[in-house]
C-alpha cells in the first residue's frame, strides 16, 4: 500500500490558500484540515466560556480540554465544539479580531500541534491523504510531508482578494490582514519558505491557475516517491 499523501500548505491571509487547498483535496479525493479554523474555534470557545483572553494560563488550560470537532471532508468541512456547530461564528469579526491572542500563546500552539498531527493521521487513515493548511504546517506540524508549499501574494493582491470576500473597501481589510499577519508572524515564520518548501506566488494568477500550480508540485513530488 502507498504511504499516505500529506500536502502541507502555509501562507498569510488573502493568498487564496483555503479555497485552493479545499479544491486540491477534493480533486485528489483526500481529507482537508483548516488549522486556522482550530485557533478560531478556540477563540470562540474562550469567549463563549467568559475566559479572559489576557489570562494565558486559563486560555491554555481551556485549549487542553475543549471538545473540538473538525470535519475534514473538503466538500463540506465543518467546525464544532461539543454538539454545537460554529462554522459561521468563527468567521465573524468578534472572533477574527481576537484570534491572534490565542494563536500566539505557546502552550496553546503545543496543544494544537498534537491535535493537528492526530487529525492529519485520522484524515490519512480515512482517505489515504490530507491537505493541511495554516501558518506552521510546513515547518512545525508536518515538516516531513511529501509536499510542502508556501503560498504568497503581494500585500495589494491579498487586500483586494479579502475585501472582495468580505464585500468591504480594500483599505478596511488592511488591519484585518496585514496587522494580524504581523502579530501572527511573531510565533510562526510564514512569509519566506523554509528549506525544501516550494513557493507559489498567487499575485498575478487566478484561482484555477493556483490550483493547477499546486497540483503540478504534487505531481512532481509524487513522481519522485
Ligand atoms: O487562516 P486563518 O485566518 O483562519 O487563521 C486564524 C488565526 O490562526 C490567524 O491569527 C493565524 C492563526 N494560525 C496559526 O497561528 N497557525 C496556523 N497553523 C493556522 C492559523
Amino acid at each position: 500500500m502507498n504511504d499516505p499523501l500529506i500536502i502541507a500548505i502555509d501562507g498569510p491571509s488573502g493568498t487564496g490558500k483555503s479555497s485552493v487547498s479545499k479544491t486540491v483535496a477534493t480533486r485528489l479525493g483526500i481529507s482537508y484540515l483548516d488549522t486556522g479554523a482550530m485557533y478560531r474555534a478556540l477563540a470562540w470557545s474562550c469567549v463563549a466560556s467568559a475566559i479572559d483572553l489576557d489570562d494565558s494560563a486559563a486560555v491554555s488550560a481551556h485549549a487542553q480540554t475543549f471538545d473540538l470537532r473538525m470535519g475534514m471532508d473538503p466538500a463540506a468541512p465543518s467546525v464544532g465544539v461539543g454538539d454545537r456547530r460554529i462554522d459561521r461564528e468563527i468567521r465573524e469579526d468578534a472572533v477574527t479580531s481576537v484570534v491572534s491572542r490565542v494563536a500566539t500563546n505557546l502552550d496553546v500552539r503545543a496543544n494544537m500541534k498534537q491535535r493537528q498531527r492526530d487529525l492529519i493521521a485520522e484524515g490519512c487513515a480515512a482517505t489515504g491523504g490530507c491537505v493541511a493548511e495554516g501558518r506552521d504546517i510546513t515547518t512545525v506540524v508536518a515538516p516531513d510531508a511529501a509536499v510542502r508549499i508556501l503560498m504568497t501574494a503581494s500585500e495589494d493582491a491579498r487586500m483586494q482578494r479579502r475585501s472582495r470576500q468580505l464585500r468591504v473597501a480594500t483599505e478596511a481589510t488592511r488591519s484585518q490582514i496585514v496587522d494580524r499577519d504581523r502579530t501572527d508572524s511573531t510565533v510562526s515564520q510564514f512569509t519566506t519558505a523554509a528549506d525544501g518548501v516550494v513557493t507559489i506566488d498567487t499575485s498575478d494568477i487566478d484561482f484555477a491557475q493556483s490550483v493547477d500550480a499546486v497540483l503540478h508540485v504534487v505531481k512532481e513530488a509524487t513522481d519522485d516517491l
